[in-house]
């Protein structure tokens, strides 16, 4: 697995399992309503795809980039909207699908802006969650993993922009973030 990995922490066949699990609930949710649900770019791509392939519930996507981190990996708190929905959620359910929540700070973020705009419902979905992390307590409707503090990349997540193709979530050797 290369030298900049430590460890496996979630195989493919986990993080499937667990998305499966998740649609299943979420379906159970918004069944008979429409559903819009919400990629955040660029980590949650691959959240977005496997988790709306599991899904019975027919979805509108749409996709929104923000900024809070930059090339390191702590989180600044200072939010950017790098792109913007293109679509307007008023009256719409809207269900956030997240990769990773750290600090809670940019889902904080988002959770408040996206409120602003008036939907009938807004949710959020994450396959990671650190809870020892948090800085900001967080409604989070539907959790993949709680996992342990520490750097992690692969399924969509990034450490300067590489890794997002693993097809499993690894620890990053703290060597590689002079950690
Ligand atoms: P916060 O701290 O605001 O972070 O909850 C949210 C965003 O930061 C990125 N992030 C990570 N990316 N490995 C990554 O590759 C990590 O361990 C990690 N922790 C946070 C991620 O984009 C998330 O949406
Ligand atoms: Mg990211």
């Amino acid at each position: 697995m290369g030298t900049d990995l430590q460890s496996v922490l979630l195989t493919k066949q986990e993080i499937d399992a667990k998305l499966v699990e998740l649609a299943a609930k979420i379906d159970a949710e918004y069944a008979g309503k429409d559903l819009l649900i919400v990629g955040v770019l660029k980590g949650a791509v691959m959240v977005m795809a496997d988790l709306a392939r599991a899904l019975s519930t027919p979805v509108t996507m749409d996709w929104m980039a923000v900024s809070s981190y930059g090339a390191g990996t702590q989180s600044s708190g200072v939010v950017r909207i790098l792109k913007d929905l293109d679509t307007d959620i008023k009256g719409k359910h809207v269900l956030i699908v997240e990769d990773i929540i750290d600090s809670g700070l940019t889902l904080s973020w988002l959770l408040s802006n996206l409120g602003s705009r008036e939907p009938a419902s807004l949710e959020v979905c994450t396959l990671l969650r650190k809870p020892d992390a948090a800085k900001v307590a967080i409604d989070v409707k539907w959790i993949g993993f709680d996992i342990p503090n520490e750097f992690v990349v692969g399924y969509g997540l990034d450490y300067a922009e590489k890794y997002r193709n693993l097809p499993f979530v690894g620890t990053l050797a703290p060597h590689v973030y002079g950690g």
